[in-house]
């Protein structure tokens, strides 16, 4: 049996994907956080507090940890330092963030040069904005008069597709960079921020905005979406079902 370490195994995506790995039978699992919980092992990869202690006796690591902010890089680092005798080391990273010119796309785009360089046996895989992101960015403006949303179109995917897709990667062998994973449709923001608004029963006007720069321009180009054809089925009106009971 495995000795699996999922890093950000309370995060959006983590959790679903240490609850997948569970149903598939990987039991012995352990989960690094900065926080007390069942089955966590303390560390903090910024710090570089724990690592060493947490990777003992580990063959497959599933990073899936962020700072959000600028620290991923030195997350990695810090993991890295003590993960030589890995054998699988699977990464999640995001589509499009070599032709995205955002400063946290940037550092992911490192992460994954660090990775590659390694001599650790790897599987990348990039996913676009999870659905869960999106309903964030809506909640985040809930002290605004208006919902503002970007004219741009994403390929949202649900955490439970990402974390299916993790799942089968560590069933399989060291693959490197593997093909992209994003939603089953394409949708512009302010459709999505329509569709949130009624979910939620919010009264307040959605305002589609064009914001200026190389970021926005390099969205609106569509380097963020992924190939309209993907395996996955979950859509952004059944996460609003799941998770506000709106209709799908
Ligand atoms: N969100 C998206 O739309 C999206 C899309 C594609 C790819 N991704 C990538 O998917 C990954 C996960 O994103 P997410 O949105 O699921 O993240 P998230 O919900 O923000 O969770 C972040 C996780 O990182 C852990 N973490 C943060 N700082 C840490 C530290 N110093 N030491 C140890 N653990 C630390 C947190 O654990 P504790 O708080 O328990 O310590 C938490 O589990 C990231 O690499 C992200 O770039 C995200």
């Amino acid at each position: 049996m495995k000795t699996i370490l999922v890093t950000g195994g309370t995060g959006s995506v983590g959790r679903p994907t240490v609850q997948a790995l569970r149903a598939a039978g990987h039991t012995d699992l352990r989960i690094l956080s900065r926080r007390p919980g069942v089955g966590h092992v303390r560390g903090d990869l910024t710090a570089g507090e724990g690592i060493a202690e947490a990777l003992e006796g580990v063959s497959t690591v599933m990073h899936l940890a962020t700072s959000r902010r600028r620290a991923d890089v030195r997350q990695t680092e810090n993991l890295l330092k003590h993960a030589e005798h890995v054998e699988h080391l699977i990464v999640i990273s995001i589509v499009g963030i070599d032709r995205i010119p955002w400063p946290y796309y940037r550092d992911k785009l490192a992460v994954e040069q660090l990775v590659a360089e390694s001599s650790i046996p790897f599987t990348l895989l990039r996913a676009t904005q999870f659905h869960t992101l999106i309903d964030e960015v809506m909640t985040a403006q809930r002290f605004l008069p208006a919902l503002l949303a970007p004219s741009i179109a994403l390929q949202p995917v649900a955490v439970e597709d990402v974390a299916e897709r993790l799942t089968e990667l560590a069933a399989g062998p060291p693959s490197g960079r593997v093909k992209d994973l994003g939603g089953p449709e394409q949708l512009a923001v302010p459709a999505m921020a329509r569709a949130w608004k009624q979910a939620t029963h919010s009264r307040r006007p959605v305002v589609p905005i064009r914001l200026p720069g190389k970021t926005m321009r390099a969205f609106t180009e569509g380097f963020a979406l992924s190939d309209p054809i993907q395996p996955t089925t979950r859509t952004f009106a059944d996460y609003l079902a799941q998770h506000y009971g709106a209709q799908a």
